[in-house]
Parts: C-alpha cells; sequence; structure tokens
C-alpha cells in the first residue's frame, strides 16, 4: 500500500511579464533569456496574495480528488517563503479549507514537492494517515535582486496541490542533500541581528552561482533517475512521462541526454512559467493532468534539484479514477 495521485490544482498570478518588459529596466534582451533558459515570459504576484493563490489551488485539487477538509488526514506546504511566518501556510490553508488535520510547512527550495510526497508516503505506509495534501506556494519575484539580471530573469511566482490517497501508485522515491551554503544562498529578513547583537546584514536577495548550480543539477538530476528507476525495477526508457524542475530547458536537456529518452515524453511549461521553484513540478503535473496527458497505468517521473542542495526524484504510476 503506498499512495495515487488523486487530484491536483493550481493557480497563478493574473501579470504576465515578458523577456521584453525586463529590458525596459535590465540590461539584458529576449534573445539572451530564451536561449540561454528557454523562457518567455513569467507570471508575478503584484495585488494578490501567495495565500489565495494557495487556497485556491488547494480548494481544487480537493474537488478533483472528490475530498472534503474533514477528510484530510495531514497538509504540508513546500514553501520557501509564505506570506507570514506563523501561522504556516499550511495552517492559513487548513483554516480556508476546513480541516483540523496536522499541518505544516516545509523547505527543500525546489525539491519541496518531492519531499512532501515521499513523507506522504510514510504516513500513509505506517497508516496514520489516508488523504494528505500537498500544497507549493512560491513568491520568488520577492526573493530575487531586481537589478541582479544573471538571476531575476529566471523567477516566476505561482502556487498548485495535490491530494495523495492510499492505494496503489507511489513506486520509488529517492531524495538526497550535497550540503552547500555558497552555491544557492538567500538570508533571511533579519539574518543573526538580534537586539543584544547587531552586526552588518548580509545583502537580502538571492546570490546564485549559476555555473556550479548546473553542473550540480545536470549530474543530481541524472542520477537520481537512474536510482529511481532501479529502485522501481524499471529502465528509464520504461517512464511515460518525466516531469523534471523547469529552471533552464538547456539542464533537462542535458540530464536526459544519456538516457536517449523521445523529446515528446519530457514536459515543460518553463516557456510560460518560468522557475517557480518547489511550485513548478506541481504546476506542471496539473496543466499536464487538466489537458488528459496521462492515461491509467503510465508512469510519471519527477525529478528535482535546488537549494541547499537538496535534489530528488519519484516516480508514480497515474491511477487517478
Ligand atoms: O532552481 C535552481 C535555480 N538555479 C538555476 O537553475 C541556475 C542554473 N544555471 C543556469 O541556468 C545558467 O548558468 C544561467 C542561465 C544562470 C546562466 O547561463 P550561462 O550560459 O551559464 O551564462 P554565464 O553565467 O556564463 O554568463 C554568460 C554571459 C556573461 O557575460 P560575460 O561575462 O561573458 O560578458 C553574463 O554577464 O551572459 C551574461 N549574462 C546576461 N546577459 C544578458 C548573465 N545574465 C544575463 C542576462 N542577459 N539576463
Amino acid at each position: 500500500m503506498s499512495f495515487y495521485v488523486a487530484g491536483t490544482g493550481s493557480a497563478l498570478p493574473e501579470k504576465v511579464v515578458t523577456n521584453n518588459d525586463l529590458t525596459e529596466f535590465l540590461d539584458t534582451s529576449d534573445e539572451w533569456i530564451r536561449t540561454r533558459t528557454g523562457i518567455e515570459r513569467r507570471h508575478v504576484l503584484t495585488s494578490e496574495r501567495l495565500d489565495d493563490l494557495a487556497i485556491r489551488s488547494a480548494k481544487t485539487a480537493l474537488q478533483d480528488a472528490g475530498v472534503s477538509g474533514e477528510e484530510l488526514d495531514l497538509i504540508m506546504c513546500a514553501t520557501m517563503r509564505a506570506d507570514t511566518f506563523t501561522p504556516s501556510l499550511a495552517c492559513t490553508v487548513a483554516e480556508a479549507i476546513g480541516s483540523t488535520a496536522p499541518a505544516f510547512d516545509l523547505n527543500a527550495a525546489c525539491v519541496g514537492v518531492l519531499y512532501a510526497m515521499e513523507i506522504a508516503d510514510s504516513f500513509i505506509v505506517a497508516g496514520k494517515a489516508k488523504n494528505v495534501l500537498i500544497v507549493s506556494a512560491e513568491a520568488m519575484s520577492k526573493l530575487v535582486d531586481w537589478t541582479d539580471r544573471s538571476t531575476c530573469v529566471l523567477f516566476g511566482d505561482g502556487a498548485g496541490a495535490m491530494v495523495v490517497r492510499a492505494g496503489e501508485g507511489r513506486l520509488s522515491g529517492v531524495l538526497s542533500t550535497k550540503p552547500d551554503s555558497h552555491v544557492i544562498r538567500m538570508p533571511n529578513i533579519e539574518g543573526l541581528n538580534s537586539p543584544y547583537n547587531k552586526i552588518a546584514q548580509e545583502p537580502l536577495a538571492m546570490h546564485m552561482d549559476g555555473g556550479e548550480v548546473y553542473k550540480f543539477a545536470v549530474n543530481a538530476m541524472g542520477r537520481n533517475i537512474e536510482e529511481a528507476c532501479t529502485r522501481a525495477g524499471i529502465g528509464p526508457a520504461d517512464v511515460d512521462w518525466y516531469l523534471p524542475h523547469q529552471a533552464n530547458l538547456r539542464i533537462i536537456d542535458a540530464s536526459l541526454k544519456k538516457f536517449k529518452i523521445d523529446k515528446s515524453k519530457v514536459l515543460t511549461n518553463i516557456a510560460d512559467c518560468g522557475n517557480m521553484s518547489a511550485t513548478s513540478v506541481m504546476v506542471l503535473l496539473d496543466q499536464f493532468a487538466k489537458k488528459g496527458t496521462f492515461k491509467k497505468g503510465d508512469k510519471l517521473l519527477f525529478v528535482a534539484f535546488g537549494g541547499g542542495l537538496t535534489s530528488g526524484a519519484v516516480i508514480i504510476t497515474w491511477n487517478k479514477e
């Protein structure tokens, strides 16, 4: 007994910022961003709240699964920055959907949803949960330095959700960490300051060594795909759909190259959404599920990497009713 995905949902901010819009205040070009990353536009929060998007996507996923808030046994939100430190985003969502299930946020950067899927599996296998809501919401536009062209052009905002239910579906999972506090770094608002310890604040925005992240990503994605397939007793060619973290089309291509996978099996939405951190794979799943892409019995492989540095892969069989 493990879990299958019973419902999905997603919500994106209304405002769309194109690469050309960015050239109004940044020394960049549509051509540079497209060819280096595959990104054409991204959604950015303006007057909306991140928790409203999270609640909308959660309600859609619950409706899709035919599950009410009262029937949930666990709620997890993968996010690096909720609108409030407390209540957690998970508790805010719980209040909005009428749930009293245990609810907490987790931060594994862009791999958060995969970590949440593996925790959900543990709860379900242990008999502690039947219906689990996983939400992811990221406001990357509030974390990046909008004067740093090497990072701010890469990201977008959004929210997504899935309900997973006890049953047959998950085939394998692998999570790993290669601790490194320099390659991607984003200090929080207070840093190490307190009223009794005033120190110089390190810059608040994201710092990233793009080249190092690129190398880590290609290596980690390839390794995690192989390991997840081995654990599932299948080969990479047996996977019907690849849902990779949407950081850069070149990273996706490079990490999958050695498996000689038919490109039509590799799903992307990076052109329209950019990198939404943990939320990327969740929105990708919902968009292609709603298009009717997945057939019962299809094998889906999620693979991601991110700050930490974290990485992982999860393989499921699509058994949604
Ligand atoms: O979720 C995880 C988050 N992080 C990532 O996924 C990042 C992974 N890394 C990458 O995606 C790529 O390394 C980047 C897209 C960030 C950069 O691509 P690159 O091919 O590695 O470019 P580069 O950093 O080597 O920069 C090449 C040139 C530099 O100019 P010079 O020194 O050659 O004159 C940069 O200053 O491109 C310049 N550049 C830009 N030019 C126009 C950097 N950003 C921009 C920009 N527009 N936005």
